[in-house]
């Protein structure tokens, strides 16, 4: 089966794992120091703090920026659900915002509209704009917009890392918090795990003490500040990630390619009226590559097809305002919901190259035939 994506985990990342096992230090020891530094330097930041997952980051970043019960957060209503849930989590409404039908993201016009339709009762507090697959929210815009409105800015760069803004800085850097995930669909993988990244001290020291316990190591010992969870990464995650990160910027440079690849052999399907391809940005990271089948195109049938072919697919991502968690959210949504109606991620990674685009483009154009 040629599968959706592959981690890229090579014998000296296995080796460094075993040697934290063989360590005696398993949680907040030197791995975890040294990663979270690598990622600092990688990103060019000043705080990178690790957590568990994706999730727990954007849950810290909301508890962090002191978002709850009262307040209201923009959220795109084309993401994986948990960008949402996190809101509904510390008690915030998440106000749902439709995406762009190309790049599968918010614009400014869009995130515009939503807050001069906003009548509350909730204070809008937060912006979270989703870096969706890799490609990025113009950030000039949406941080002319935050400044206008005082709102605080969250980037859900959980599928963006190494993604560039067209000024050439990195995704999930420009807001006041940033935050990536390592999941194994993502290009740097942990198995489970997530970064934090803001140039805020206060933030940062915050987001640490939230991470574990709302505990602080002092000269004189353990303090206590606040009621805390457990949301921190092991060392054998960090070794994983740290193992990977010298290779993260020609894994994206290979993405780069493969992406042009596909849309160059899926042109002829696209003319045809079949499907639309994704816009192309110099900056995308390509986590995810995703197309939009023609309406009347029954998409299950076609993943089944395709798996009988030996190829995984599988749709992009969901349309928050159709999920139950978010029946209480009133939004119309018309491109989101194509997109998660219609939308289908094909096989991609690092790993793959011509060969794999070429078996996927065959099969889809004899199953669409
Ligand atoms: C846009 C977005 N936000 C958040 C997450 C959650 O990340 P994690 O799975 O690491 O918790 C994901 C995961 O796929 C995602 O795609």
């Amino acid at each position: 089966m040629l599968r959706l994506s592959l981690p890229h985990i090579d014998e000296a990342a296995i080796a460094a794992v075993a040697d934290v096992l063989r360590s005696g230090q398993l949680v907040q020891g030197a791995q975890v120091a040294a990663f979270e530094s690598e990622l600092q330097r990688w990103l060019g930041v000043r705080h990178a703090v690790l957590t568990s997952s994706g999730t727990a980051a954007l849950h810290l970043a909301l508890l962090a920026l002191d978002i709850g019960p009262g307040d209201a957060v923009l959220v795109p209503d084309f993401t994986f659900p948990a960008t949402g849930n996190v809101v509904k989590l510390v008690g915030a409404t998440p106000v749902l915002v439709d995406v762009e039908p190309g790049s599968y993201c918010v614009t400014e016009a869009g995130l515009q509209a939503a807050i001069a339709a906003w009548r509350g009762p909730q204070r809008l507090r937060a912006v979270m704009p989703v870096h969706e697959f890799g490609r990025t929210v113009p950030m000039e815009s949406v941080g002319r917009l935050a400044a206008r409105h005082g709102l605080a800015i969250v980037e859900d760069a959980a599928c963006a890392i190494g993604a560039r803004f067209a000024d050439g800085r990195l995704a999930g850097t420009r807001g006041d918090i940033g935050c990536f995930s390592l999941h194994p669909r993502k290009t740097l993988t942990t198995g489970e795990g997530g970064v934090l990244v803001t140039a805020s001290d206060a933030l940062a020291a915050r987001l640490r003490r939230l991470r574990n316990h709302g505990m602080e190591r002092t000269e004189a010992g353990m303090v206590f500040h606040e009621a805390g969870y457990n949301l921190r990464l092991t060392d054998l995650q960090a070794a994983l990630g740290r193992a990977q990160l010298p290779s993260l910027a020609a894994w994206i440079d290979a993405r780069r390619a493969l992406a042009s690849q596909y849309l160059q052999t899926l042109e002829p399907l696209a003319a045809r009226g079949l499907l639309t391809l994704p816009t192309l940005d110099p900056g995308h990271s390509w986590q995810t590559f995703m197309v939009v089948l023609a309406d009347g195109i029954d998409r299950a049938a076609l993943v089944r097809r395709l798996s009988a072919a030996g190829i995984e697919a599988n749709l992009g991502a969901q349309c928050l305002s159709a999920l139950p968690a978010f029946a209480d959210v009133a939004q119309a949504s018309p491109v989101a919901r194509r997109l998660h109606a219609q939308g289908l991620a094909l096989p991609f990674c690092e790993q793959y190259g011509r060969p794999e685009v070429a078996r996927v483009a065959a099969a889809l154009a004899e199953a669409l035939a």
